[in-house]
């Protein structure tokens, strides 16, 4: 780390929530120096693609201003089957810059876009069991993608240094604040508006990932069918607010049924990853993103999928100063997890 080097804003630009959140370094230990976060009008980002830049530059703005950002340096994030393609493979053992060379050849055949339209990234995991070979987990971002979300943030008077993706940052935050238990298989799952993000850890290396599309716009929208009220209405409903003509109750009963098939991909992911692991067991999964927030959701989940789910604790290694509103932030804490692993990464982080 560049001694003295102001940390990066961690900016988790998502579909329904912008946030920002900036760690500092002191005397060995992290504390939280920014957390903010507003919501966004629907609709600017959908399919994890840009759509009104304008409006969503406005939107992130408003979020600089509102939460004081001073340090302009920032760290994106990319999620979205259709523009991030996360794969671990086997290539025979070569040095970091042999792979650096031979990358975009290697990656041609696991990328289903062409290979000139996307950036590629790699990390070499170690030798695997059979020799000569080794482990590496390939990266694979559209462009066109990355360059709507860095112009819109440079537009809104950001400066993004480093690129990541959901999936890395959520083992980033987790790596931060959680004891690593080798051979444990440990689930992240972020739940977001319209995105579910799934990386499934190993002994604290990533195993697995997958990103859906799906999320708690599904819950929102059953809401606004069902009782024939705006996009706004059903997300207070949603939140726990009620309505003139419609009673918590009400909206609760939809919201649980809505949540089923949040659950049955949640639970086909896992599935899939044991299917293709010898069956290895799931010891734990912690639940991120915004439908974490929705009441009783982690333990219907649990019931569902039968394994033990925790809410993410973000902050448990990031101090909470006493000027800041602690119980606020703890509470929203499972909508950043996102944003924190972003906040993690330093200059000069690739
Ligand atoms: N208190 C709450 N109770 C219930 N649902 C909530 C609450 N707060 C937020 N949500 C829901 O969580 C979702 C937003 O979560 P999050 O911020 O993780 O998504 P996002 O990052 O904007 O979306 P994505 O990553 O999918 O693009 C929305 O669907 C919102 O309605
Ligand atoms: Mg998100």
């Amino acid at each position: 780390m560049i001694f003295g080097a102001r940390p990066l804003i961690g900016l988790d630009i998502g579909s329904s929530f912008i946030k920002a959140v900036q760690i500092k370094d002191v005397k060995g230990s992290y504390e939280l120096s920014l957390f903010d976060m507003i919501p966004i009008a629907p609709e600017l980002i959908v399919d994890g693609s840009v759509i009104d830049s304008m409006r969503l530059m406005d939107f992130l703005k408003e979020l600089k201003s509102k939460a004081r950002v001073k340090t302009k340096d920032c760290v994106l994030s990319m999620s979205g089957h259709s523009s991030v393609i996360i794969k671990r493979i086997a290539l025979p053992e070569m040095s970091e810059e042999e792979l650096a060379e031979s990358i975009s050849f290697e990656a041609e055949q696991y990328v289903p876009f062409d290979i000139d339209d996307v950036n590629i990234d790699f990390q070499i995991l170690g030798p695997k069991e059979e020799p000569g070979q080794m482990d590496v987990i390939l990266v694979a971002v559209k462009k066109d993608i990355i360059n709507e979300f860095v112009t819109v943030a440079k537009d809104a008077g950001f400066n993004p240094t480093i690129v990541d993706v959901d999936a890395f940052a959520l083992e980033n935050m987790y790596e931060v604040n959680y004891d690593i238990v080798p051979e444990a298989n440990t689930v992240i799952v972020n739940i977001g508006a319209s995105t579910i993000t799934l990386n499934i850890l190993k002994g604290g290396v990533s195993a697995f990932t997958r990103d859906s599309a799906i999320g708690g716009n599904i819950i929102t929208e059953a809401i606004q069918k069902e009782f024939n009220v705006s996009y706004d209405d059903a997300e207070k409903l949603k939140l726990g607010e009620s309505l003139e003509n419609v009673s918590q109750d009400e909206a609760m009963s939809i919201v649980y049924s809505a949540s089923e098939d949040i659950f049955t991909e949640v639970s086909r992911s896992i599935d899939y990853f044991r299917s293709t692991s010898m069956q290895e067991e799931i010891n734990e999964v912690v639940l991120c993103g915004g439908c974490a927030l929705i009441k009783n959701f982690d333990e219907m989940l649990a019931e569902r999928i039968n394994v033990n789910v925790s809410l993410v604790e973000p902050f448990r290694n990031v101090r909470i100063p006493d000027k800041m509103d602690s119980s606020y932030i703890k509470e929203m804490a499972p909508m950043a997890a996102v944003a924190v692993g972003l906040a993690l990464r330093r200059h000069g982080d690739r």
